[in-house]
């Protein structure tokens, strides 16, 4: 698989984003062309989306699909088909309706990342792109990958953790597998909306160095992997502009440094003026009710045609919409009906099936307490709705599972509650596997928990964090007395193990008293079988970790989240500089802080040895090569990680922004006992340092030393190599 990555960097790395391979070779020509008969009204139509709900007393568009995020008239005299819209990354969502669509919800994009599986990745894209366009869609608002700068941000489950490399190879291969069904993939929220408190009016303030080299990074990966038709421009203010009018992040750095030929759409209410929103690379404004006017609607008309936006801009909007729509096959590939009868479920489960099970990771497992095995007589399962179900994240992502919620009536009444349990549950698919015994109580009352656990073999405890759109969650503490529960747990038996059913990392004062931890994330719709089939051992574990557990919220380069979250529409400041482009792992090995869990770890039930690292320049290309062992007794698949930083001596001098930095990774099955040889192309970028002068990648001379392991702080060989500029 890591040819795959070395060759797709290479290639991508080497043209501009223009003539990667997806996009149909003539898609330009036809856009030109297309553009070239078009009236001026019939321009406007393409540059104005509807909300395919009702809103603020708007009706929707008799063509909309009911209750979906967009629709965008077409111009049947010329073959342009509307654009029917739908969210998000983890499936087809359904806006708040009486009646919900019923879809395959794929786990926490935490999950996919957590999964470090470029191919299962773009499986899941393929998959939900399936249901999309089956379900009458022609563009899904997927590829969301705001980095994880705060592990409290309410929207971490939809997007890839805290590493650029990682989350944008992932995102990229996800929107890549969207994109496979003829259907406009996207890519949001761009940019900087890395916090959910006041964001549709907080200002980012980053350097452009830092941007570049942290969430810029990411997103520019994804779009060179994925080649989505639109970028979705995010609410907030990047250094005092709105990010869906900053000519610096949509002309300058996306359209010109980037050469991104694809259409900037804005989010749904984050469109602020006619005039400077289109002069500053915005090219269509979605769900126009959510924004305080038409902005692209006869105000533009009027600004185009008294000059205040040239004619040129408005035929370029045009064109850049056509062009997605060209080279997504949208005017070749028969339109899309709604026929979700088509949707073959039974296969998609086992897409969704195969992310929950990669995605999680086995945190702890002192003693071996996992896998259960044969010799364990009596279980007791306690909280998390785990008899019925287990817990999904709310907001414009939220994928609603057949017969509706398994259970109601929890979270907030409206938007983006309530609070929905998809029906797979992991005590079933328990007792399925088990000749155990097992019983159930629903955690309310510890005490009562605690009794039931010290009469069985091992108690489980569903431990569960709900996570939405629009909203942070308070502190990195589970919520609703988990922690008092898991504790009186714990101690009633030394063998209990904790599943983490959560958006976001969380603290675990309790940690050093459970025998295992499963982060299982969001698990998805077939959740349920994963966490049994893990438990059991039927999969062995081989998720590892996209973003760091932190020890506390102290440790944060913003211990307390900026802004208000009672204030509507307060103005309020953020500042990334803090920690600039060392997100994550970065800032921890930076500060030298040390976390709960570090990025990139995971255990087995196997063990594996990471050995003979070798680094070669290859032709100005830096190759690594090395053996990856199971020394264990039972197969499973390895995650070997490679960090690369400035040598010791050339740190300084190197302008880096944190010791060290990934460099590449592969996923590895082995047999017990089989070891395999691995070779990894190191992306230049990721040796080298984003020069505002040249306004791109420059490596400079010096000694770099990479490190391998099974986790960024479990390094167990070492190699340096000294590079020209
Ligand atoms: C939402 C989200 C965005 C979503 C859009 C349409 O507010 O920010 O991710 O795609 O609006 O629902």
């Amino acid at each position: 698989m890591n040819k795959v990555l070395a060759v797709a960097l290479a290639a991508a790395f080497a043209t501009n984003l223009a003539t990667t391979a997806h996009a149909a070779p003539d898609a330009d020509k036809r856009a030109q062309d297309t553009v070239a008969q078009m009236t001026q009204a019939e321009k406007m139509l393409l540059v104005f989306g509807y909300f395919g709900a009702e809103f603020a007393g708007v009706k929707p568009p008799k063509d909309a699909i009911p209750y979906t995020a967009g629709y965008v008239p077409g111009v049947p005299r010329l073959n342009i088909p509307p654009q029917w819209q739908t969210d998000a990354g983890l499936g087809v969502a359904t806006q708040p309706s009486p009646a919900p669509r019923e879809r395959t919800a794929l786990p926490s994009g935490m999950a996919t990342a957590s999964s470090w599986n470029t191919k299962l990745a773009y499986e899941a894209g393929a998959m939900i792109g399936r249901e999309a366009r089956l379900s009458g869609h022609n563009v899904i608002l997927g590829g969301a990958v705001n980095l994880q700068r705060d592990p409290r941000n309410g929207r971490n489950f939809e997007y890839a953790g805290e590493d650029p490399l990682l989350a944008g190879i992932i995102t990229g291969e996800q929107i890549r597998g969207n994109q496979s069904n003829n259907i406009v993939g996207t890519i949001k929220h761009f940019a900087f909306n890395d916090q959910e408190t006041n964001r549709n009016t907080i200002d980012v303030k980053i350097d452009e160095q830092a941007g570049q080299m942290s969430d810029l990074l990411a997103m520019r990966i994804a779009i060179e992997r994925g080649d989505p038709g639109s970028v979705m421009c995010a609410y907030n203010l990047v250094n005092g502009v709105y990010a869906c009018e900053s000519d610096w992040l949509l002309n300058k750095v996306l359209k010109k440094d980037w050469g991104y030929k694809g259409f900037v759409m804005s989010d749904w209410g984050a469109t602020h003026s006619t005039t400077q929103a289109a002069n500053g690379g915005l090219d269509q404004q979605s769900g126009w009710p959510f924004d305080k006017s038409m902005y692209f609607g006869p105000a533009l008309k009027e600004a185009v045609d008294n000059g205040h936006v040239p004619k040129e801009r408005l035929d370029d909007m045009a064109k850049r919409i056509l062009r997605a729509m060209y080279a997504n096959n949208l005017m070749d590939a028969p339109q899309p009906k709604v026929e979700p009868e088509k949707i073959d479920f039974a296969a998609h489960a086992k897409v969704t099936r195969q992310v929950a099970e990669e995605g999680s990771v086995l945190l702890k497992n002192a003693g071996n307490v996992l896998p259960l095995t044969a010799d364990v007589k009596s279980i007791v399962i306690i909280g998390g709705h785990a008899d019925k179900a287990v817990i999904s994240g709310g907001g414009a992502a939220q994928v609603h599972p057949h017969g509706g919620s398994a259970v109601k009536g929890e979270g907030p009444k409206g938007f983006p509650g309530p609070i929905i349990w998809l029906p797979s549950s992991p005590m079933k698919a328990l007792q399925a596997r088990t000749k155990a015994r097992v019983t159930y109580v629903d955690g309310k009352d510890a005490a009562a928990a605690a009794k039931a656990a010290a009469g069985a073999d091992v108690a489980i405890v569903f431990a569960t964090q709900w996570a939405a759109e629009s909203l942070d969650a308070p502190s990195m503490a589970l919520p609703d007395n988990q922690d008092a529960l898991i504790a009186a747990v714990a101690g009633a038996n030394k063998r209990t193990v904790v599943v983490l059913e959560t958006g976001n990392p969380v603290t675990m004062p309790w940690l050093d008293n459970v025998g295992a931890v499963l982060a299982a994330w969001f698990p998805g719709s077939a959740g349920g079988e994963a966490i049994a089939r893990l438990l059991t051992g039927e999969v062995n574990p081989s998720g590892r970790l996209a973003a760091t557990f932190p020890a506390s919220e102290a440790q944060l380069p913003r211990p307390k989240i900026d802004g208000d979250p009672t204030s509507r529409d307060g103005r309020f400041t953020t500042d990334y500089n803090i920690e600039g482009a060392a997100v994550g792992y970065k800032w921890f090995e930076k500060t030298g802080k040390k976390p709960l869990f570090a990025f990139g770890h995971g255990l087995s039930y196997t063990t594996y040895e990471y050995r003979d690292l070798k680094a070669r320049n290859d032709g100005g290309k830096v190759v690594l090569s090395f053996t990856v062992a199971n020394t264990g007794k039972r197969a499973g698949q390895a995650v070997p990680q490679v960090y690369v930083g400035p040598a010791p001596a050339s740190a300084k001098a190197a302008g880096w922004e944190a010791p060290r930095r990934l460099a590449g990774w592969d996923k590895v099955a082995l047999q017990p006992g089989e070891s395999k040889a691995v070779s990894v192309t190191v992306d230049p970028r990721m040796l080298a340092v984003w020069e505002p002068k040249t306004r791109d990648w420059q490596r400079r001379p010096g000694t770099y030393e990479f490190t391998l392991g099974g986790a960024s702080d479990a390094i167990t060989s070492r190699t340096t190599l000294a590079l020209p500029k």
